[in-house]
């Protein structure tokens, strides 16, 4: 048996676990901007966690709800019956997602929200009388989670490799991260012509074989890939002619990490499904959610009403304590007007990351909202590395960076303000004129 402090029996999650267990990071606790460490030292969270702590940590108004609901519900079967919290939070998700974005299916991760939303995809069509529309198409240097659904629509090899087989029947579109919009500000100009990709693969599997597209709105986890102008919008025509679902995974961009409430209002296109996770309950209580059209919705609620329309759910569908959290998130959100505040600080944050063009091994840098990457020339034959080592150095001063391959990915919760950015620019600068 493990002593308490024995790091051992943990397998961590996506860590290098012997380096880790040699030496260990640990936060103790956190609040608004700042987590502290075990060794008691004041650490600035440029990532909101995983990009998930929109509303900053020890926020009040979610602490107050958890613990309330823990004493008045802290469970109630989710097959078959229900509690009124989760239908409320349905309504206002579908409050605030596009028009004719009606419906709420609930999951516990965005991980679940993937499988979750290209499970109803073909299962649609299906209900339609087109079950020979099965296929999935990803996209190169996608992140879907690690279900075996996400990985195989998803386009990160490492994600991939160790894992058999997949899913059969998926093609991937490639990634929209080309050359020519180094360092731009914003949404890059150039690329649009790459959902085109999409047609080629279409003309190749014929559209009647083809069930759901999967695209982040903005890639998040691959290192902030924005989409070009235009792009977006060409992949929903294209999917609308072809009769095929077009599912955002909004994991990332849900919740005001753009300045807006989703990826899709802050684009101005409208998918038919969006998969949620992290911000929606400020990553406080596990919880994910697919939202939904009405069209596909109501392609299932047909026949005897007795009967159970989607032979799909999990346990914790709907939790009462996750959905009293996500309650408490969105009222933050809007009561704090923290997507305003993200929108309002976008061209500061803009000036504050393109500032560090020019300082060593730096060779791109991009940004949206309040999300950046600042991209690394990698360590001839050692690539990561050079990234890494930024992030414990930023660690060592201070500062919650993430890293992603040679990239850093920044989204700090949205209660910043322009102190904050001096702050984690100040700190990244020096951490990136000292690095090797
Ligand atoms: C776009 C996207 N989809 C899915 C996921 C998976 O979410 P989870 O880790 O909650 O399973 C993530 C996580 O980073 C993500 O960024």
């Amino acid at each position: 048996m493990g002593a308490p402090n024995d790091l051992n029996a943990f397998w961590m999650p996506f860590t290098a676990n012997r380096q880790f267990k040699k030496n260990p990071r640990m936060f103790v606790a956190a609040d608004g901007m700042y987590y502290t460490t075990a060794d008691g030292r004041k650490v600035l969270d440029g990532t909101a966690g995983l990009w998930c702590c929109n509303a900053g940590h020890n926020q009040p108004r979610i602490t107050e709800a958890v613990s309330k609901q823990l004493t008045e519900l802290d469970y109630a079967p989710a097959f078959q019956m229900g509690h009124p919290k989760a239908f409320e939070l349905a309504n206002r998700l579908v409050d605030m997602a596009p028009d004719g974005i009606d419906h709420v299916f609930y999951t516990n991760s965005g991980s679940e929200a993937v499988e979750t939303a290209l499970k109803i995809a073909i299962a649609y069509h299906r209900a339609k009388g087109e079950g020979t529309r099965t296929r999935l198409i990803g996209r190169e240097r996608g992140y879907h989670g690690v279900n075996f659904g996400g990985i195989s629509v998803g386009g990160i090899g490492p994600n991939r490799k160790a894992f058999g087989n997949l899913l059969a029947g998926v093609d991937h579109m490639p990634h929209t991260h080309i050359p020519e919009n180094v360092f731009t500000r914003g949404q890059p100009e150039h690329g649009a012509y790459l959902a085109d990709e999409l047609e080629r693969i279409v003309a190749l599997g014929d559209a009647s074989n083809i069930a759901a597209v999967i695209v982040e709105p903005m890639a998040g986890s691959t290192g902030v890939l924005l989409p070009p102008k235009g792009y977006l919008d060409r992949l929903r025509a294209i999917t609308k002619k072809h009769g095929i679902l077009l599912i955002f995974d909004e994991v990332i961009t849900g919740f005001g990490r753009l300045g807006s409430a989703f990826g899709a209002t802050h684009y101005g296109v409208t998918p038919d499904m969006m998969t949620t996770a992290k911000g929606l309950t400020n990553g406080v209580i596990p919880m994910g959610a697919v939202l939904a059209s009405a069209e596909i919705h109501d392609a299932f609620m047909q026949g005897d009403e007795g009967m159970i329309e989607l032979f799909h759910g999990y346990t914790y569908s709907g939790n009462p304590v996750a959905s009293a959290a996500g309650l408490a998130t969105l009222s933050t959100y809007q009561e704090d007007g923290l997507f305003e505040n993200a929108r309002d600080l976008a061209p500061y944050w803009e000036d504050a990351i393109h500032a560090l063009k020019g300082l060593p091994h730096v060779i791109d840098i991009r940004n949206e909202g309040l999300i950046g990457a600042v991209e690394l020339a990698p360590m001839s034959g050692k690539p990561t590395k050079r990234a890494f080592q930024a992030f414990l150095d930023a660690y060592d001063d201070g500062l919650l960076i993430r890293t992603t391959g040679d990239i850093i990915a920044l989204s700090p919760p949205l209660i910043m303000d322009k102190g904050h950015i001096d702050e984690l620019f100040g700190k990244l600068t020096d951490v990136l004129k000292n690095l090797d």
